[in-house]
């Protein structure tokens, strides 16, 4: 909506994970989508998918009212931002406060909403029930998990914003427990992600109960990462007689 600047600091400290996530676009978020983004994805034969956040509620429901005529499948509202309101604590750290967002946005959404959780909290489940009971219609998880990294050199805080948002395959445990937690907890759809970097990876997202997943860190490190995993599933479901991954669905619960 409004131009942001992002989180300074360095994105990558070449060990192969990346432990700072920098935000942040030049041009205003809803304008160049319309200009550039839509047009783009609307090339191809896709569902698309508009995650949105903001610092208020107000800003969230801004948003979701100028996305409403537009042709966008479904949003995702990211909820990991920090409330300005509320002492900078997130959106989604607090279940009240979960459940009264979703339900805002639910009220002035035309698209169906996925609530995209942080795992930085003590019971990922709480926070899924409460989205839940805010009517959302899908659950997308995990967002990254705060971290930190200290140069011993020069004594400092590796990231300008001394924490960041770690992804990637170090996250995969963590998010792979907590996609199948909450799979035993809603009945609503599930988009699971974390570190997943190959058709294995996903597999095991769709094992714990994943109706959905999404690839975000591998594509930066191969652009091929996403159709190596999709033929990759195709593959697996060729050599092991599955017509509809459905049938693998929670099979581990
Ligand atoms: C550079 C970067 C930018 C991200 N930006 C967003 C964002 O704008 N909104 C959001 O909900 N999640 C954002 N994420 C989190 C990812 O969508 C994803 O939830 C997380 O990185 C875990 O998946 P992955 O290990 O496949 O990357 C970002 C992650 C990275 C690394």
């Amino acid at each position: 909506m409004r131009p942001v600047g992002g989180e300074p600091g360095p994105k990558d400290h070449g060990d192969g994970q990346r432990d700072d996530k920098r935000g942040g676009a030049a041009e205003s978020g809803d304008r160049r989508l319309y200009r550039k983004g839509l047009p783009f994805l609307r090339q191809f034969d896709t569902k698309v998918i508009v995650n949105i956040c903001g610092g208020t509620v107000a800003d969230y429901l801004e948003v979701v009212e100028r996305l409403s005529g537009q042709e966008i499948d479904m949003l995702e509202a990211n909820i990991s931002c920090p409330n300005v309101e509320h002492g900078g604590i997130a959106f989604g750290q607090e279940p009240g406060m979960v459940e009264y967002i979703t339900k805002e946005i639910k009220k002035k959404a035309a698209q169906p909403v996925s609530m995209k959780l942080t795992p930085n909290v003590t019971d990922i489940t709480e926070i899924a029930k409460a989205a839940e009971a805010g009517g959302a219609d899908a659950l997308s998880l995990i967002n990254t998990i705060t971290g930190m990294r200290i140069d011993v050199k020069k004594r400092a805080f590796c990231v300008a914003n001394k924490t960041g948002g770690l992804s990637g395959p170090a996250i995969k445990p963590v998010a792979l427990r907590m996609v199948w937690q909450t799979c035993r907890a809603v009945s609503i759809p599930v988009i699971g992600m974390g570190g997943i970097q190959t058709a294995e990876d996903a597999l095991e997202f769709i094992m714990a109960g994943a109706a959905a997943v999404a690839v975000g860190t591998a594509n930066f490190r191969n652009p091929y990462a996403m159709p190596e995993i999709i033929g990759g599933l195709e593959k697996y479901m060729e050599e092991n007689g599955i017509r509809d991954l459905k049938e693998i669905r929670g099979i581990v619960s």
